[in-house]
């Protein structure tokens, strides 16, 4: 039962609402502040918002019509007969028998629509003098001649083609090619590893892999395309020969830096692309057809390719960009942040902002180049008006402090957006404050890679907000928080974040291993047949929802997924680790840090400087996968806190890593553990 509180949000049954629960985690840093204040929906912004707070009320009172209505704001090539099919639970068909083309309804129909001179893309370099303007019939032009490209190469709907790019139009075009043709594209984050390259590259069994030779990164050119070859080659340690399934690597100039090549297999884009026709006519598919793969990490070491598909993916994020958003085609200058090596540039970096007909800002840098003033100098030259980013980056603009947005005009910024993680109270104030004009809504948006499309978030003419709080589910989408057995947790007390009805982009299973979806996903509330989604939330006494935190193995550094198996198999890969525990401690820039305990190998030599060894081990993990994986910290230890069974108590670890003393340690095999661990221990 829901009922509605005087301030619009959403109670669940009350049934104790005084009740004193145990403290969660993340509490102290969401509620610490002394006020809870309540920022309503300004009027003036309520009366020109794309959503009204009846939105709600027509989605609860038939979901199924209502996400009905919603998929026709795209062109369908064939109708579908039913919005649902959930027989084959926990796989779902939506709009079935629907066809369709993304690429279509991100391009095409704007210009068919006499939008064509509308820009779809400012693109901006990291080099200051770098930028380019690509009107929405340009796209059309390019990816047609892309597309033409790829088929030319015998790709057919269904083959998989890797990317591996920095931020460039290119990078756009090469995805909207794949969607045009019915190939699934599986991005790869351009910062990840050779390694991590590879192993997405085989379970994917990528047919193509479009990259560039390099990328700017502070000012200087960094390699990229020699990082493919390595990935490709046979030389990585985690493989056994070149990457069978690759015929062709489609080369971006980006840098002019040197690359090796091979002539059988590497074409500079460049020579192949600008020559093909700019005719193309676009197929409809399935709406349930794969439009792309995107691996994010799990409880284990080995990365999900999580499987999204064309229509309800396309349906669910067209629908929330224009919502939540609030976003006004041929007025708003939108600016989502993320790299489109992660779900939310897919989603509201790609897909939804160019489906519903928007001018994106596109920056290829890091925001400190040159200097900190970068994100500020583009919102104002350009009038950005929606800037969506993440807590982390606003974290980091408090430290850079507030006389660098405040020496810039950001009047034209009419709303601003959080995702990745769980943005605190005072972030949220600073942002709104000093980004915001202290006067603009804030939309706090919670979804994961899985979700493919924002899940929770006010409505920004409709919801009152909270700082701290996601606030509520959007129309169409049903949550509930519950305990271990699937009841419902009283306000202010934490419990299991469900999404207890399908939705529309919902994820359609895992690349490979339909038995770990089933397993992740829904094996914890079989019964009831609710999505778990591996967060812990609460509801506070007014209806607000609250994310407090991942339950699982999976931490978050800087709105960046990272399984602590990942980074332990990473350095328990180096000749003189023994055994790793990792665990996620709070930190004030990044949300979590990674902090690492090692014991090492009684046959690594006794007289190894341990700082330089930490370095190593260090540069291992970044190696292995990512240097955003890198540990913030890492003790060399003796022992381990281990239980009698010899499991690790990474609870205990974690209470170490964030300073707290006097944990429980009871259940260990020898309690004294803790105590070598600190007066031994050698920390870097
Ligand atoms: O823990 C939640 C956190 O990020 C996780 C999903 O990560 P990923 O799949 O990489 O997608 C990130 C971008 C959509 C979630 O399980 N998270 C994401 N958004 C929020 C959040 N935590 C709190 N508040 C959010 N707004």
């Amino acid at each position: 039962m829901t009922t509605l509180t005087p301030i619009g949000l959403v109670a669940t049954a009350v049934s104790n609402p005084a009740a004193v629960n145990p403290v969660p985690e993340r509490e102290s840093l969401m509620t610490a502040h002394p006020h809870n204040e309540i920022f309503a929906p300004d009027p003036a912004f309520a009366e020109q918002a794309n959503a009204g707070p009846d939105e709600y009320e027509r989605a609860s009172a038939d979901r199924l019509a209502f996400w009905d209505e919603q998929a026709r704001r795209l062109d369908w090539s064939d109708e579908w007969s039913e919005v649902l099919d959930w027989s084959d639970a926990p796989v779902a068909k939506w709009f079935v028998g629907g066809k369709l083309n993304a690429a279509y309804n991100c391009v095409d129909r704007h210009v068919e629509a006499g939008n064509g001179d509308r820009v779809a893309i400012h693109w901006v370099g990291e080099p200051t003098d770098d930028a380019r303007d690509i009107t929405y019939a340009e796209l059309k032009d390019d990816v047609s001649r892309t597309a033409n490209y790829l088929s030319s190469l015998g790709l057919v709907a269904g083959d998989r083609v890797a990317i591996y790019m920095p931020l460039l139009p290119e990078t756009y075009v090469a995805m909207l090619a794949c969607a045009r043709l019915g190939l699934t594209h599986s991005v790869v984050f351009a910062g990840f590893s050779s390694a991590a390259l590879r192993s997405r590259v085989d379970d994917a069994e990528a047919k193509v892999v479009i990259t560039a030779d390099g990328q700017f990164r502070r000012g200087k050119p960094a390699p990229l395309k020699a990082g493919v070859d390595e990935a490709l080659g046979s030389s990585l340690d985690s493989v056994d020969g070149p990457a069978e399934s690759v015929q062709k690597v489609l080369v971006v100039r980006r840098t002019g830096i040197d690359v090796d090549w091979q002539d059988d297999r590497d074409v500079w884009w460049d020579e192949v692309i600008p020559s093909q026709s700019t005719d193309h006519t676009p197929e409809g598919f399935d709406a349930e057809h794969p439009l792309f793969v995107l691996y994010t990490s799990g409880t284990t070491g080995k990365p999900k390719g999580i499987i999204h598909t064309t229509g309800g993916y396309l349906t669910q994020a067209s629908y929330t960009h224009h919502v939540v958003f609030d976003h006004k085609p041929g007025k708003d200058i939108y600016w989502c942040t993320a790299d489109v090596g992660w779900v939310t540039g897919h989603t509201y970096g790609v897909y939804g902002p160019l489906s519903n007909g928007a001018t994106c800002m596109v920056y290829e840098g890091t925001p400190n180049s040159p200097t900190e003033h970068r994100h500020f100098e583009i919102i104002e030259k350009y009038g950005v008006t929606i800037y969506y980013s993440a807590p982390t980056l606003i974290r980091t603009f408090m430290k850079w402090g507030r006389e660098i947005p405040k020496s810039h005009d950001l009047s034209s910024i009419r709303l601003l957006g959080s995702v990745g993680e769980p943005i605190n109270p005072e972030a949220w104030r600073w942002y709104r404050e000093h980004i915001g004009g202290d006067a603009v809504p804030i939309v706090d948006t919670w979804w994961q890679t899985e979700t493919g499309a924002i899940m929770i978030s006010p409505l920004p003419g409709a919801t009152a907000t909270k700082p701290g709080s996601a606030m509520r589910p959007i129309p169409g989408v049903e949550a509930s928080i519950v305990d271990g057995d699937a009841k419902q947790v009283p306000p202010e007390e934490q419990g299991f974040l469900v999404i207890t009805e399908p939705w529309p982009a919902m994820l359609r299973g895992i690349w490979g291993d339909m038995e770990r979806y089933r397993d992740t996903y829904w094996s914890r509330f079989a019964e009831e047949g609710y999505y778990f989604a591996g967060d812990g939330a609460k509801w506070d006494s007014d209806g607000a929802l609250w994310i407090l935190g991942r339950v699982d193995d999976v931490m978050n550094i800087s709105g960046h997924r990272i399984s602590t198996s990942e980074v332990e198999s990473a350095l328990v890969g180096h000749d003189s680790v023994a055994e790793a525990a990792v665990v996620g401690a709070d930190d004030a820039t990044t949300g979590q840090a990674i902090v690492a305990y090692v014991i090492l190998r009684e046959s690594a030599p006794e007289d190894t400087d341990r700082l330089e060894l930490i370095d190593e081990l260090r540069a291992t993990v970044s190696r292995e996968i990512s240097p955003i994986a890198k540990p913030r910290d890492i003790t060399i230890v003796p022992e381990l806190p281990k239980t009698r069974s010899g499991k690790i108590m990474r609870r205990l670890l974690k209470d170490m890593a964030e300073g707290r003393e006097g944990g429980d340690t009871s259940t260990l095999s020898d309690p004294s553990i803790m105590e070598q661990i600190r007066t031994k221990g050698t920390r870097g």
